[in-house]
């Protein structure tokens, strides 16, 4: 924990490398919390739904066990009220920094007001608020999710060129009101209007999970003889429909085409066999740039509001080539 030292008086001492040695073992001004001069941040993460938030949860505690912070770190298992208990409990130990990756996209103005007046900041990962208020925040670091949508829906528009029948997609959509599942989805939609052949004929959550895309789909095979394409918001749900789709019968990648979001390894794998026919990528790998910039607000630094996180896509041959090599 860091004593509350002022960011000008803390930027001089950063910049001398002298952190460690400014605290002492007491301490920290009458909290009852040691000072060991080293940063605390507490993470609320989202929870454990999917290969990318695994690989994510690994990112962010190897990046701060590197950057030497001390990181306390929570699982909400995918519910708003579990992270605002978890951001509360950061704000009553007066750790130095809180991180966290919003579930949904609402309803966070108040527990932000309260870390603001308790002058902890607060940098987003992953998934962005909705608050108007963009003070409650110093920064958010993570992809563009519409992006990730758009490209889902070019490579599909790509893919029909020149042929005129209808094409009926079904959608799994990711937990209902997070900012990926809401971007994902306007993304691709806005690609595939231009062309009246696209066909979204069923669009519902499947949670970011493996289990819940293979009971959706198991649905959306009985109540429509003719699907065409499956969009899936990630990985995991796209392979659990797979195995709806075998169990149905069918060969996925052939019968029905797949995209999905992530390229996490057991997607790339699916791809490489032809399973999933195209990925676009969403890097669960933030930890190092959060960390970085943890330092950088806490030293007073100026950082920009808005890190965006570089991604690229895959098609089977590019996952073949790109599987011996990827680290999640
Ligand atoms: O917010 C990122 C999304 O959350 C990932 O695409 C999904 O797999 C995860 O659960």
């Amino acid at each position: 924990m860091l004593k509350k030292w002022s960011a000008a008086v803390l930027s001089g001492l950063l910049v001398v490398g002298a952190l460690s040695a400014c605290g002492g073992e007491g301490d920290d001004a009458g909290s009852g919390k040691k000072d060991d001069g080293k940063i605390t941040m507490g993470f609320a993460q989202v929870g454990a739904e999917s290969g990318w938030r695994t690989a994510n949860t690994k990112s962010v505690q190897e990046a701060a066990t590197a950057a030497g912070i001390d990181l306390k770190f929570s699982d909400a298992q995918q519910k708003q009220e579990n992270q605002i208990k978890a951001i509360r409990s950061y704000i009553a130990q007066k750790v130095d920094i809180i991180a966290f990756s919003p579930v949904v996209e609402s309803g966070w103005d108040t527990v932000l007001k309260e870390a603001k007046d308790a002058k902890i900041p607060v940098i987003l990962t992953d998934r962005a608020v909705d608050s108007k208020d963009t003070s409650l925040y110093k920064t958010f670091i993570g992809s563009d999710f519409v992006l990730e949508g758009k490209k889902a829906g070019e490579w599909l528009v790509k893919e029909y060129t020149g042929k005129t029948d209808t094409v009926n997609i079904v959608e799994l959509q990711g937990t209902t009101g997070s900012a990926p599942a809401n971007d994902r989805k306007s993304g691709f939609a806005d690609v595939i209007k231009a062309d009246p052949k696209f066909k979204v004929i069923a669009s519902q959550t499947g949670d970011f999970t493996r289990a819940k895309g293979k009971e959706v789909m198991e649905a959306f095979l009985k109540a429509n003889p003719k699907i065409d394409v499956l969009y899936a918001h990630n990985d995991d749900m796209g392979l659990g429909a797979i195995e709806a789709i075998v169990a149905a019968g069918k060969k996925p990648g052939v019968d029905i085409k797949i995209i999905t979001v992530d390229a996490v390894k057991d997607g790339m794998t699916a791809l490489s066999e032809g399973k999933i026919n195209y990925i676009v990528e969403c890097s669960p790998l933030l930890g190092p740039q959060l960390m970085d910039l943890a330092k950088k607000v806490l030293a007073g630094e100026t950082i920009p509001q808005r890190v965006l996180t570089e991604e690229t896509t895959f098609t089977p041959e590019q996952a073949k080539a790109a599987l011996p090599n990827r680290k999640y």
